[in-house]
């Protein structure tokens, strides 16, 4: 009786054994793959890069990724004590939407040195989100709580990430260091509503006012923006580097 039951745990622990390995995602499962000696290494990364658009709505479920587009950021601050604008400001629940349609152009992937760049474009993307802002840009006073939303056009971004070597069980992974994304843009349309606790005629003249004055305020967001959009997107790149070896993301 004794032996009977543990001869049929054995063939239950070697069962799921089985069913987990077949479960086990595998980097081709979500990725186009690249092999790292391809003369046309670049192009292919960018072709991969492209076809994943596909899953920026829905995430990657296999990495524990969500949603791309929209990308959603739960709350980003920005404190400017000095300069043409002077604000204090929060943004919750920023939505961040548009990335779907990125454009991929120059890719340079230098493996041996753990570094890629990529230079992307974008017509558009819009945010909306929640904010509380006080202070002042340029000549004017600004204050005000409630929903906001901005549209930004023309757009390049360009993302770098770097890496070292790590070795992990006889296999080597791109051990991140960092991602950054930078982002520039040709245009912004910037508006909030509810300012001045709704006052109607100072909050049409203050979005007015940031819309002739974009620059400015761009200037005084993109360090912002940009580290939102690094978050998220670093935080991809990590998930997959640390999931697979470079033998299978890039194999010989
Ligand atoms: C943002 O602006 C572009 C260019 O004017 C426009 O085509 C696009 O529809 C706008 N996006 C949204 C979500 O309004
Ligand atoms: C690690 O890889 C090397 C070279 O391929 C091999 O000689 C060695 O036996 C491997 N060690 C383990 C623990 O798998």
């Amino acid at each position: 009786m004794l032996s009977f039951s543990r001869r049929s745990c054995t063939g239950a622990v070697v069962l799921l054994a089985l069913v987990s390995a077949s479960l086990a995602v595998k980097a081709g499962d979500i990725f186009k793959l690249c092999k790292r000696n391809d003369p046309q290494l670049n192009e292919c990364v960018k072709e991969s890069i492209l076809a994943l658009r596909s899953t920026f709505k829905n995430g990657i479920p296999e990495l524990k990724v969500n949603s791309l587009d929209p990308m959603v950021v739960s709350e980003i601050s920005l404190n400017q004590g000095s300069g043409p604008v002077s604000i204090k400001s929060t943004f919750k629940d920023l939505h961040i939407k548009g990335f779907t349609d990125v454009q991929i152009h120059n890719v340079k992937v230098d493996l041996p040195n753990y570094r890629m760049d990529i230079d992307t474009s974008l017509d558009w993307f819009y945010t909306w989100g929640d904010y509380d802002i006080k202070g002042q840009i340029l000549v004017l006073p600004i204050s005000g709580t409630g929903p906001s939303w901005s549209n930004y056009t023309n757009v390049k971004g360009r993302a770098t990430i770097t890496g070292h070597e790590v070795i992990k069980k006889n296999k080597t992974y791109f051990g991140m260091d960092n991602m950054l994304f930078d982002l520039d843009v040709g245009h912004a349309t910037i508006h909030m509503d509810n300012l001045f606790n709704g006052n109607k005629v100072l909050g049409d003249t203050m979005n007015r006012f940031m819309s002739d004055n974009w620059k400015v305020v761009y200037a005084e967001l993109k360090p912002v923006i940009d580290e939102a959009v690094s978050t998220l997107l670093r935080d991809v790149a990590k998930k997959t580097f640390d999931k697979f070896p470079l033998e299978e993301l890039f194999p010989k």
